[in-house]
């Protein structure tokens, strides 16, 4: 019998993390006899507790907060797109050695593709680690033009030297003030998540062809997706782009190539 195929997220908390659900539902639904778990990693044990998991013989691991920057550093080679965006949120571990990568530019691109075809300008509201991972999907799919905004201001000016030529940073304030010229509005905020306040913006003025795609999956249709929806606009639900990332890192480890299902989406979303 060959050996069970070990592979884990590490992060600090790590409790409210929903890879395992995913992935366990692929292991189960493909007979592949392997375990997915969860390891609490302290920033400061970092280095220490990736040799723990290097000598246990573990696959590989998924990264999420706060070491997704960090695990770039003990990585013995990095793909071009998590260079590109700065972070490492997938590791395969072969004969010792941790090759990073980084999957939530495919796991955006994938979740848009069949309801944007990434031509026109596209407006991404905030400048944190998700929006780096969106801008960079956008830029790779050869998106027309894109207008950034953040509240804090500076945060999309940096983020902007990804493309200097292609981001265009606007005042927050002034957000709503392009919506009849964008064909897609990202939000990659935590607005509009439970617990926390939601997106104030009207999209009375929004192109009626644009496509509104939120992050957010928690709920499933935001205040934003909502009032899109309303006055007809065509929206994406963000819970796509946490599945999709989730594959090519399954296949790295597992060797198939899983796909989504209904059974699935419903278990993440309970
Ligand atoms: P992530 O890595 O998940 O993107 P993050 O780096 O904490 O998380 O970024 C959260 C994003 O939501 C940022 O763009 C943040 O704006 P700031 O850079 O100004 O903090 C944005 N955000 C969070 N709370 C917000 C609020 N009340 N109003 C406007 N933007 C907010």
């Amino acid at each position: 019998m060959s050996a069970t195929i070990k592979a884990c997220v590490i992060g600090y908390p790590i409790k409210h993390s929903k890879s395992p659900i995913i992935h366990s539902h692929w292991l189960e639904k493909y007979k592949i006899n392997g375990v997915y778990s969860q390891v609490e990693i302290h920033p400061d044990n970092l280095e220490q507790d990736i040799r723990g998991l290097i000598d246990a013989e573990y696959a590989g691991f998924n990264i999420t907060i706060p070491h997704k920057e960090a695990i770039l550093e003990l990585c013995d080679t990095v793909d071009d797109t998590a260079k590109a965006i700065g972070a490492v949120n997938t590791v395969s571990m072969q004969d010792g050695k941790l090759h990073g990568y980084n999957t939530d530019a495919f796991g955006f691109t994938e979740n848009l593709k069949s309801s944007y075809d990434f031509s026109g300008k596209a407006l991404v509201l905030g400048a944190g680690g998700a929006a780096r991972a969106v801008l960079h999907g956008l830029i790779e799919q050869g998106v027309e033009h894109i207008y950034l905004t953040n509240r804090t201001r500076d945060r999309a000016e940096t983020l902007s030297q990804m493309n200097d030529s292609k981001i265009t940073v606007i005042d927050w304030n002034d957000k709503d003030k392009l919506l009849s010229e964008i064909n897609l509005l990202v939000n990659t905020t935590s607005l509009g998540m439970i617990g926390n306040p939601d997106l104030e913006i009207d999209l009375a003025a929004l192109n009626s062809k644009a496509v509104v795609n939120d992050i957010v999956y928690a709920p499933l249709m935001t205040p934003l997706l909502s009032q899109a929806q309303k006055q007809g606009n065509r929206v994406v639900t963000g819970i796509g782009m946490l599945l999709h990332q989730a594959r090519p890192a399954f296949e790295k480890w597992y060797g198939i190539m899983p796909d989504i299902d209904e059974p699935l989406e419903d278990i993440v979303l309970k």
